[in-house]
């Protein structure tokens, strides 16, 4: 007798999955069995997650884009629903942050925020109900919020992941009748590449505090392995996109009558800087 994976059969799209929390995301989705479509913009290291998801028996596909194109993620539940017939879970999880003040930021850099972090989720979530409806889905929507939600002075990034949290919970409301559940996650501090537009001093000065060699300039990105070491040898206050990923897979395993409804993972102590 064989047995099946939980999420076998099962359709998921996750943006922003060349990278961090999205990245592992779709690497535990693909290693429980959905056929996972991989976005974002870097192809190179959805490439590689798609061929370990394969090479564990998975099925994954990638599809570079830009979710701030909103045409773009319509595109992207498309094709996931042209090539395997369904959409069964979307995790909108692109996003990112540009800590400047209020005072001292950057109208442009807003705008990358309001455009990725909270309109690309709006229409990736659209996209997603109007494809669940379609096939008939027992229907999972994720969208990746943050602890930056759960204060009032978080910066314009915490600005756009409070909509996040208010985006799912209209959403619930929404579509308490249907067979689609919304899961809202908001992670604490977690080794990935979002703090690549923060002060650089702040980077280096975490990277040496984990014993690192690491000198790093604004927009460089780390290593899957680099990240693997941050997070390892500073538990106390960064944690690992695998424990997202692992809070994820649990939401969207859970029978539909059953709203895993709000998440937070976090590390045990908090740092000062939004994120
Ligand atoms: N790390 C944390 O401490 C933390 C804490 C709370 C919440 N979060 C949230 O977690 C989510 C993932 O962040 P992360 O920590 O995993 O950071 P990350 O390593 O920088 O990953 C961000 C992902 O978003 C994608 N992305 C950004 N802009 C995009 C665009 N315009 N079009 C398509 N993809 C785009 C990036 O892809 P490209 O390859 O295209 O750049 C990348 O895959 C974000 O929503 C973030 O706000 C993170």
């Amino acid at each position: 007798m064989t047995v099946s994976e939980p999420l076998e059969g099962r359709t998921a799209v996750v943006t922003g999955a060349s990278s961090g929390i999205g990245r592992a995301i779709a690497e535990h989705l693909g290693n429980a069995g959905a056929h996972v479509f991989l976005s974002g913009r870097t192809a190179a290291s959805m490439e590689d997650s798609k061929k370990k998801i394969e090479e564990s028996g998975g099925k994954a596909s990638v599809v570079t884009g830009d979710v701030r194109d909103v045409a773009q993620i319509r595109s992207l539940v498309d094709t996931a629903v042209e090539a395997t017939g369904r959409l069964d879970i979307m995790v909108n999880n692109a996003g990112l942050s540009y800590p400047a003040s209020i005072v001292e930021g950057d109208a442009e850099e807003w705008r990358a925020m309001l455009e990725t972090n909270i309109l690309a989720l709006l229409v990736g979530c659209q996209s997603a109900v109007k494809a669940m409806r379609a096939c008939g889905a027992e229907g999972q929507i994720v969208n990746i919020s943050s602890v930056a939600a759960q204060r009032s002075n978080s910066g314009v990034y915490g600005s756009t992941k409070h909509a996040v949290n208010s985006i799912s919970s209209s959403l619930r409301d929404e579509l308490e009748d249907d067979t689609i559940r919304i899961t809202n996650v908001m992670p604490g501090a977690i080794a990935t590449n979002f703090a690549r537009s923060f002060d650089r001093d702040f980077i280096n000065t975490m990277g040496k505090m984990a014993g690192m060699d690491i000198e790093l300039e604004k927009g460089d990105r780390l290593s899957p392995e680099a990240l693997d070491t941050l997070a390892e040898n500073m538990k106390q206050l960064l944690g690992h996109p695998n424990d997202v990923a692992r809070a994820v897979l649990y939401a969207v395993t859970q029978p539909i009558e059953v709203n895993i409804a709000d998440i937070v993972v976090r590390p045990p102590k908090s740092m000062s800087v939004p994120h």
